[in-house]
């Protein structure tokens, strides 16, 4: 919790004899900071002090105005609210120290520490088009990866590759059939997908070819030598492929790990199900019926005795919870697996596990993304792929900045960091459970709320700096009272903030706090910028608004870094 929260919530604890860790989990931020800093709800103590919050604000407010202390100013009663003003100088003074002190580390703290977060993400399929549903699973499960280790969490980040199902046996078969006829050296992911719709619709009329495909895909279960290197090509081929968006995007995972790893740990969970009493044949399946539960029936080993998606799922939070003794395992998910999920945790409470990670399996849902036009989806023919839209979108940038600034150093280098930081921020800017549009004029529109406004203003306070040399001014050497002035204060207010929004965004799972929270520090700058003058003649009003700049910069490059996006250097 926050320094002032902190030393409000020991004064209220000081007079009325209740625990201050309570207390301050009722503070609130009042809707107008001409209110107050902070704001007391006297109604949460109606009942157990059996008074009228009105009363128990009046009471409050006379012990309080005798003991206001260092850093308060004054206490209001708004409607049985105790609204708290910090002194404004104490408040600047607060915030611009803290960001000296800790520099690049400002906002993080060390609530994760001891504590293991699994977080997986992206999950494409092999031989299948990444698409802009895994991107944008890509860049949220980024986001929280490097915020929870911001936040001192040891995080280890997953990427459960789809690369085991009966869809390789057809794969296999209609390479055997017609490889000849496509360059998938060349061009593997859209060769292999082209194969695979061919062969698909040959089964559908084929029995004897749907039997091969079988066939194949039992040879390659039992390790046939042709189908498992055929298979390793695939996948190798595949990976290669989706690496070039994780380059772009600068995602890394600390470990991939496809679902044919858990193949030779499937009988452990059967074990585990049989122990646990849980498994019913029917049909010649094996299932899990939780229809008392209202999650329907699980499927966990097919009549032709392969296992399926879920098992593989099952066997994933065994080796996970072994491994890493995980104290959270977030599945950064599209939410159209919603009531999947639920029937994975509802069966992971039967496997022989420990308490912690059988309750600990969050699955983080998003929305989906379309473009204008429609759902994208590789069947509908919508046929651009991820790595065309991203390089897309940075040609697009390319152009802009030809036509505004064509003199501009290093110029494809900063296109790229606007392009990327489009895309990324588009995709997190509103509630990750939200559908998104994806729509090129918006994606790019510098002045709206976008990944390039936030660079712009990031650039905006370089710009700021250069003109004094970046030649910093000593913190040492600022009257806080320079920054008093409502425009200033709102920036400290926001930086002031900032750690809050981080543990906003571990306790959603949903980075779009951070990204909204930007957007706000970017307009209060806007507003300092257009209504302050910073290089002026008096030095020091000159010292203390260019400090500010700085670390409203610095705040800006390392949020807008946790949620991936790099800042250029120019726009
Ligand atoms: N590969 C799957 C897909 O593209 C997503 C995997 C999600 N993760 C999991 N543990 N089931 O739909």
């Amino acid at each position: 919790m926050g320094f002032f929260e902190n030393i409000i919530s020991q004064k209220i604890s000081d007079i009325s004899g209740m625990e201050a860790d309570t207390l301050v989990q009722y503070l609130e931020t009042p809707p107008d900071i001409n209110m107050g800093d902070f704001a007391f709800p006297c109604f949460k103590l109606a009942k157990e002090l059996r008074k009228s919050p009105m009363s128990i604000a009046e009471d409050f407010k006379s012990k309080l105005d005798t003991q206001l202390g260092d850093v308060i100013e004054k206490v209001e009663i708004v409607n049985g609210y105790l609204n708290f003003f910090i002194k404004k100088d104490e408040k600047v003074k607060y915030v611009l120290n803290q960001i000296e002190q800790q520099g690049d580390k400002y906002g993080a703290s060390n609530r994760g520490e001891g504590q293991n977060i699994l977080i997986e993400y992206s999950s494409p399929n092999i031989a299948k088009p990444f698409h802009i549903g895994h991107l944008r699973n890509t860049i949220i499960g980024g986001a929280l990866y490097n915020i929870y280790k911001f936040m001192g969490y040891n995080t280890t980040s997953i990427n459960h590759l789809g690369d085991y199902g009966t869809q390789f046996g057809k794969l296999i078969e209609g390479i055997k059939l017609w490889g000849n006829e496509y360059d998938i050296d060349s061009n593997p992911i859209e060769e292999l997908s082209k194969i695979y719709i061919r062969i698909n619709d040959l089964c559908k009329n084929d029995e004897k070819v749907l039997e091969a495909c079988r066939e194949n895909f039992r040879l390659l279960e039992n390790g046939d030598e042709y189908c498992t290197s055929l298979w390793q090509k695939i996948r190798a081929q595949s990976l290669e492929e989706f690496d070039k968006i994780y380059k772009l995007l600068n995602v890394k995972f600390d470990a991939v790990i496809g679902e044919a790893f858990y193949i030779d740990k499937i009988d452990d969970v059967i074990k585990d199900l049989k122990e646990a009493n849980v498994l019913v044949e029917s049909q010649g399946a094996q299932i899990i019926d939780m229809e008392d539960k209202g999650l329907g029936v699980l499927i966990v080993i097919k009549s032709n005795d392969s296992s399926i998606y879920a098992t593989r799922d099952l066997a994933a939070i065994k080796y996970r919870a072994k491994t890493y003794d995980f104290d959270k395992c977030l599945y950064v998910v599209a939410s159209e697996q919603n009531m999947y999920f639920k029937q994975l945790f509802e069966a992971a409470k039967y496997l022989n596990i420990s308490e912690k990670c059988k309750n600990n399996l969050h699955h983080v849902q998003y929305g989906m993304v379309r473009l204008p036009s429609g759902k994208m989806s590789t069947r509908l023919g919508n046929t651009i792929t991820v790595e065309q839209l991203l390089n897309e979108t940075i040609d697009r940038v390319d152009k802009i900045i030809e036509e505004k600034n064509p003199d501009m150093e290093n110029r494809e280098e900063q296109s790229k960091k606007i392009g990327i930081g489009a895309v990324v921020f588009n995709n997190v800017c509103s509630n990750i459970i939200k559908d998104q549009i994806f729509d090129w004029d918006q994606v790019l529109n510098f002045s709206g709320e976008t990944g390039p406004y936030i660079q712009y203003v990031y650039v905006r306070t370089k710009s700021v700096l250069e003109k004094i040399n970046f030649d910093i001014p000593k913190i040492e050497n600022i009257d806080y009272n320079n920054l008093v002035d409502d425009y200033s204060m709102k920036i400290i207010q926001t930086l002031y903030q900032f750690e809050s929004v981080l543990e906003l965004v571990i306790n959603k799972n949903d980075p779009s706090y951070l990204a909204k929270y930007l957007i706000n520090l970017s307009q209060c700058y806007t507003e300092f910028y257009n209504n302050n003058k910073i290089i002026t003649e008096d030095k020091n009003i000159q010292d203390a608004r260019v400090l500010i700049t700085y670390y409203v910069g610095k705040v800006l490059k390392n949020g807008a870094k946790l949620l991936g996006m790099e800042m250029p250097d120019k726009m």
